[in-house]
């Protein structure tokens, strides 16, 4: 049986599982917008759509990654997460062959109209899903490599994931490549920063009043360089 939680998490999964068009009347919530003449006037190009639209999604993954740390069992949080990890992992075998042709030539033109048309859902689907993957593993972390551990598969699948959005950042929003630097750090990909600390690592989850971590904030705080990794609860 599922928790409201599940349900609601659930309903999020079906929603980005579908990859959405980039004609705006696909997508729900960005539709509306999308379709006031003003706002068509400003987003002439199809590059700028996709931008518009991949932040909308962001929006919903955060909330969905929030929901899946709200779970209320160790065991729910890890059936979820696997299941997740499961479909991003089925999405990005469908398309990485296709998306490693492209490649080269996307990063060389850094544009969306380089895209065929059949492929333009494709990457949007993986660069989405792999942006939520990486929410995922920077905000649950503890299960989240567990997981990976016991399938190296999927981890090797989700590298080439990350590496291929991080080489086509170009198409993402800020935020978002920041998050790709923490994720790859998190993951061991790159080397930590110095400065690197997971707060939803169960290693810095020591009481809060404790004086060593209230000094390791302080550090922390001196040593700001790059992107940081900030707990937010919505
Ligand atoms: C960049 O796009 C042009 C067409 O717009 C294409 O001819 C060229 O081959 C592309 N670059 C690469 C590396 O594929
Ligand atoms: C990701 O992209 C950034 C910016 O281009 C680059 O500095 C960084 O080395 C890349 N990370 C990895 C793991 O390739
Ligand atoms: C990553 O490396 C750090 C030490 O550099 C280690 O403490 C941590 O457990 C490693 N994490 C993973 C997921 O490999």
């Amino acid at each position: 049986m599922f928790t409201r939680h599940q349900l609601v998490l659930l309903a999020l999964v079906s929603t980005w599982f579908s990859a959405y068009a980039l004609e705006p009347a696909h997508d729900g919530q960005s539709a509306e917008t999308i379709q006031q003449p003003e706002v068509t006037e400003k987003f002439k190009s199809y590059d700028e759509v996709f931008k518009k639209l991949f932040i909308t999604k962001r929006k919903q993954h955060l909330s969905a990654v929030k929901n899946l740390r709200n779970l209320d069992s160790y065991e729910r949080k890890y059936d979820m997460i696997s299941i997740i990890i499961k479909n991003v992992i089925e999405i990005i075998e469908a398309k990485k062959n296709s998306l490693e042709e492209i490649k080269d030539g996307l990063k060389e033109n850094r544009t969306l109209s380089y895209v065929p048309d059949e492929l333009r859902d494709g990457l949007s689907s993986v660069l989405e899903n792999t942006a939520f993957f990486g929410d995922i593993v920077l905000q649950v972390p503890d299960i989240t490599h567990r997981i990976l551990k016991k399938n190296s598969h999927w981890k090797n699948q989700m590298q080439w994931s990350l590496n291929f959005a991080n080489e086509t950042r170009f198409l993402l929003d800020e935020a978002t490549g920041g998050m790709l630097d923490l994720a790859f750090q998190e993951l061991n990909i790159t080397q930590r920063l110095p400065n690197y600390v997971n707060p939803y690592s169960s290693e810095n989850q020591g009481d809060s009043g404790d004086k060593t971590s209230e000094r390791k904030k302080k550090e922390r705080k001196k040593r700001k360089t790059g992107p940081q990794m900030v707990r937010v609860d919505l």
